[in-house]
């Protein structure tokens, strides 16, 4: 049997080196067969979604990657207009989602609310974001669009800056990139560095430094990973305002920059890349979002097929 046949998607911890490379190569595959093929995979399957905070890409590209494969979704993508209005608890809302579908995505405000879910639900649970904890679909398509466009992920030196302390896609790019023998370079305000209490965890498995400025790192990097300053996780907006613009990546800093070293972001992005820099060849956050949707195609196609694919 395949080992993802039917298993949550809670965290990016829960994933070994092997278990990573063995996605990336579904991924491939997935990229190389052919449409109509392809849509044998997850023919006649549904996907639910239940989105609690706000998305485009993670709930059209999990959309995307589920008709591709030949299945289709239905779901919540604004709560408002959901009998949650009426005081319908998370509990109740993914039982009524996971009778309706072979498998559901879940966004919701709150860490620990995708395992909470997965504990309630009879099918597999994606954790699609959960609170300020774990993103563990985009830390497999940011590791993806490192392979693919670096050729290698270990050797590497990978720059990430921004808001470390309450970006979830930071936390789950950390635990994933502990699998690998990488140099990591952590670059923030002091306010936004990595929360204490995940650093225990992520020392034992990943050298790292800190530091507050880009330009002692930027000549060195193979990887820049720009996050933006999240105003929404922020609860004093006062603090949000000392540290907001404190980072923007232009073209004065790419000169700075090995000529093939890549830029990517999870997006959305709000000022801290400028938009001069989407067409030089060293943006890939573009193309990021496109290898989601095949990452998330080869996600569903190994958790809804027995004997994968
Ligand atoms: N990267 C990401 O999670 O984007 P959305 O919030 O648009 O889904």
């Amino acid at each position: 049997m395949n080992e993802f046949y039917q298993k949550d998607i809670i965290s990016i911890k829960d994933f070994s080196k092997d278990q990573l490379e063995k996605i990336f190569e579904s991924t491939d595959k997935i990229i190389s067969l052919n449409p109509i093929d392809r849509r044998e995979i997850c023919k006649g399957k549904t996907l639910g979604y239940l989105f609690y905070e706000p998305s485009t890409r993670t709930r059209l590209s999990f959309e995307a990657a589920m008709a591709s494969i030949g299945g289709n979704s239905l779901g919540i993508s604004d709560i408002t207009s959901s009998s949650t209005q009426k005081g319908e608890s998370l509990a109740d809302t993914v039982r009524i989602i996971s009778i309706y579908s072979d498998a559901m995505v879940l966004r919701h405000p709150l860490d620990g609310s995708s395992r909470f879910a997965a504990e309630v639900s009879d099918k597999p649970v994606i954790n699609a974001g959960s609170g300020t904890e774990e993103h563990p679909t985009q830390a497999i398509q940011d590791l993806y669009t490192i392979k693919k466009e670096k050729r290698k992920i270990d050797g590497l030196k990978i720059g990430i800056v921004g808001d470390l302390k309450y970006g979830r896609t930071v936390y789950s790019l950390l635990h994933g990139l502990g699998n690998y023998d990488v140099d990591v370079r952590l670059i923030s305000p002091e306010s936004l560095r990595i929360r204490s209490d995940s650093t225990y965890e992520i020392k034992k498995k990943l050298d790292y430094t800190e530091s507050t400025n880009i330009e002692d790192h930027i000549d060195d990097l193979d990887v820049l990973y720009v996050t933006r300053i999240q105003k929404e996780r922020f609860p004093d907006e006062e603090e949000y305002l000392k540290v907001k613009g404190s980072y923007v990546v232009g073209l004065d800093l790419l000169q700075q920059m090995k000529d093939d070293s890549i830029i990517l972001h999870p997006l959305p992005r709000i000022d801290e890349i400028s938009t001069d820099i989407d067409k030089t060849k060293n943006a890939k956050y573009f193309q990021q979002a496109e290898y989601g949707k095949y990452t998330r195609a080869a996600l569903l196609g190994l958790t809804l097929n027995e004997n994968g694919f």
